[in-house]
Parts: C-alpha cells; sequence; structure tokens
C-alpha cells in the first residue's frame, strides 16, 4: 500500500477544491485491507475515496483517507443467457460499463458517463435514465472497519433504495468495499423507460442496440451535465425530494406544471431542479460558483473556489427553496469537514 502523508486532495476530488488530509492511505491489493485494519490505522477520524466524484470537501480533513485501488474485473459465472463479474473496488465506472458495451453484456449501457469507481457505486445506488445499478448488482463484499471482518451482503441485505444503501445509512463509517458482483444479461435487453431517451433514439434513426442506446444517452448527458474534466462539479448536488402525495397535491396549486413520478405508498417524487429552476437560481454566479445554466441540480465550482464557498451557495440554494416552496431539500453529495 502507498501512504502519502499531508497529502494535498484537490486532484482527488471532481469538485477541484482544495482540502488537505494528514494521510492517503492508497490499497493497491485486497489483502492489505484486513493488514490496514489490523494496524489500527483507522481507529481514529477517517475517510473512504472512491474517484471522490460525489464529495465536497468543506475544511481539510485531519485524518486518515483510504482509497481502495484495486484492478480487476473477473467473469465468475456465465452461461448462454447471462453473465456474472466480479469487479474490484478500483476500477473506474466507465471502465465497467465499456468492457460491458464490448462484450454486449447488458444492462449498464443507460449508466454510460457517471463518473466515480465501482466501489462506491452501490453506497448511493448511482443511477440515470430509468435504470439504477440496484438492478444488477448481485453482492457487496468488504470489510467492517471496527469489528475488522470481512462481510459479504446479497443484494436484499444491502437496503438499496433512492440513492441510498445501508453504506450510506447504518453502516455509514464502518465499510471498506473491495468488490461488488453484477448479473448482467447476454440477452439483448433495454431500459428505454425514460422518455428523453426514446425521443432522442427516434430522432437519431438508428436501429437500437448497446451501442446506439449508450451513444444517446451520451448525447443527453452532454447536453444537460458538465463535463467534470473541465469544470469543478459533482454531478447532482442535491437528491429529487419525495414527499407525501397531499403535500404535493398542495405545491400543485402553485406550480400547475409541477414534475412529480410515484414513489411508492402515498409518496411522489419531485424533481429538485425543477424546483431551483423556478426558483430563479439556474445559471446563477456568486464569486466562484454557481448552478450549472443547463441543469439547476448541479452547482459548479468555475475555478478557484474553496469548499466552504460551494457549502455556503449551497445552503443559499436550499434555503432560497424553502421559502418559496417550502420544501427542504437533501444534498446527495456527500459533505467532509467543517464549516
Ligand atoms: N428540470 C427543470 N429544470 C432543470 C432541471 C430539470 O425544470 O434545471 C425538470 C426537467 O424538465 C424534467 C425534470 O426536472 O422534467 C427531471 O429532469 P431530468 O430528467 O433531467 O432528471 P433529474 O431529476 O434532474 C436525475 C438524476 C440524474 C440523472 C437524471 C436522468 C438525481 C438527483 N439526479 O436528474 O443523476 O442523470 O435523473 O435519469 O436523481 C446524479 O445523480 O449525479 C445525476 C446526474
Amino acid at each position: 500500500m502507498k501512504i502519502l502523508e499531508n497529502q494535498q486532495l484537490q486532484s482527488y476530488n471532481t469538485f477541484m477544491v482544495p482540502a488537505l488530509c494528514d494521510r492517503l492511505v492508497q490499497i493497491e491489493s485486497e489483502e492489505e485491507i484486513p493488514q490496514l485494519l489490523a494496524q489500527d490505522a483507522l481507529e481514529g477520524p477517517h475517510l473512504l475515496l472512491g474517484g471522490g466524484s460525489n464529495m465536497l470537501f468543506i475544511s481539510d480533513f485531519h485524518g486518515t483517507v483510504v482509497q481502495v485501488c484495486t484492478q480487476g474485473i473477473r467473469r465468475v459465472e456465465e452461461d448462454a443467457r447471462q453473465v456474472r463479474l466480479s469487479v474490484a473496488a478500483g476500477v473506474p465506472w466507465s471502465d465497467l460499463v465499456d468492457f460491458c458495451i464490448q462484450n454486449h453484456y447488458y444492462g449498464l449501457e443507460n449508466l454510460v458517463g457517471i463518473p466515480g469507481w465501482v466501489g462506491s457505486c452501490p453506497v448511493q445506488n448511482i443511477g440515470a435514465y430509468g435504470v439504477e445499478v440496484k438492478d444488477v448488482i448481485t453482492k457487496v463484499e468488504g470489510y467492517r472497519i471496527r469489528s475488522r471482518m470481512p462481510f459479504s451482503l446479497a443484494n436484499a441485505e444491502c437496503r438499496f433504495g433512492y440513492r441510498t444503501s445501508i453504506f450510506k445509512t447504518d453502516w455509514k463509517g464502518d465499510v471498506i468495499i473491495s468488490r461488488v458482483e453484477f448479473r448482467l444479461s447476454k440477452e439483448e435487453h433495454f431500459n428505454l423507460t425514460y422518455q428523453g431517451l426514446r425521443n432522442e433514439l427516434e430522432q437519431s434513426g438508428l436501429p437500437v442496440t448497446i451501442e446506439s442506446v449508450a451513444a444517446v444517452v451520451k448525447t443527453v448527458r452532454d447536453r444537460k451535465l458538465p463535463d467534470i474534466t473541465k469544470i469543478g462539479c459533482a454531478g447532482s448536488f442535491f437528491k429529487n425530494p419525495v414527499i407525501p402525495v397531499a403535500e404535493r397535491d398542495r405545491l400543485l396549486r402553485q406550480i400547475p406544471n409541477l414534475v412529480s413520478y410515484p414513489a411508492g405508498e402515498g409518496m411522489a417524487k419531485l424533481a429538485a431542479g425543477q424546483l431551483i429552476d423556478l426558483a430563479g437560481l439556474k445559471g446563477v454566479r456568486r464569486g466562484n460558483v454557481g448552478v450549472y445554466p443547463q441543469q439547476a441540480l448541479v452547482l459548479v465550482n468555475y475555478g478557484g473556489a474553496m469548499g466552504a464557498e460551494v457549502y455556503d451557495f449551497y445552503l443559499h440554494v436550499r434555503q432560497t427553496v424553502r421559502e418559496r416552496f417550502g420544501i427542504l431539500l437533501e444534498a446527495e453529495v456527500n459533505q467532509v469537514g467543517m464549516r
């Protein structure tokens, strides 16, 4: 394992804000995880970091940051209809999606273009265009930090929900994920429930193939989301709020074209982007930070921002939406450090 003392994390987070940590430990093989735990290295404050694409450092982090950088995509079982892949935590998400597209393994093509590493994908149950990663995960493996014991959780045990899982709730701060297992279909199979995707495919005139679906997803994404290699951001900063139907109906009187989706018994999911947009904040810039002009869910660092500046702006957006519509938005992005 590599241990870097007093490490600058600016190039380790896609918001590209500066933050120091006392120590960065980069795990290069799975056996190093129990070794690290045995050294009591994570007794104090610690943080698990993947590709840093869902993280806002509000200040320096006084503790140990661990990155599981292990590589490898293994076929563990395969028949004519499906394949199971066991993928190491440090594999970039985009490498896994490309691998599946090349091999015509169906299931991840709608999730093309999402940043981050495989080890983080179950934590917030990443999703886009009608697909969530929980639809294809069979198993998540790793270690509990406090007990130092290995764990292996089947899909149902991960308690996946919209942008959440056991790793973000009950087990938060107490796991190191080492690998994720996926079951993908070898038979042609697409999810075209997202209207915008269907429209785009129709307009392209292309036959529906794994390559064309992925290409169309990329087109739709590029239109609305910033290129994180060029502009500091962490995708959607906010979750779409899930509220009781009665409250949704109250809001419908205020916003007749309110976007809302069914979200289980008596609940409705709203589009946070629409609320921020209607609150007049889309494209608004304050200092080095702003609301992305093409998608109001995304906060951006136009260059030179400190994490605290992004954080203050997030509070401003949240407060404005609350005053205007009575809805308290919840951040999707993890926040680290103190204001
Ligand atoms: N909308 C606006 N103004 C905006 C943005 C959105 O009015 O500035 C409206 C749209 O017109 C649409 C609705 O809100 O009617 C929903 O918009 P969209 O389909 O673009 O999706 P989203 O709810 O804004 C979610 C995910 C994205 C994911 C897209 C596509 C969350 C927090 N975000 O965004 O995920 O790519 O759906 O499936 O659930 C991410 O998590 O980082 C992310 C980018």
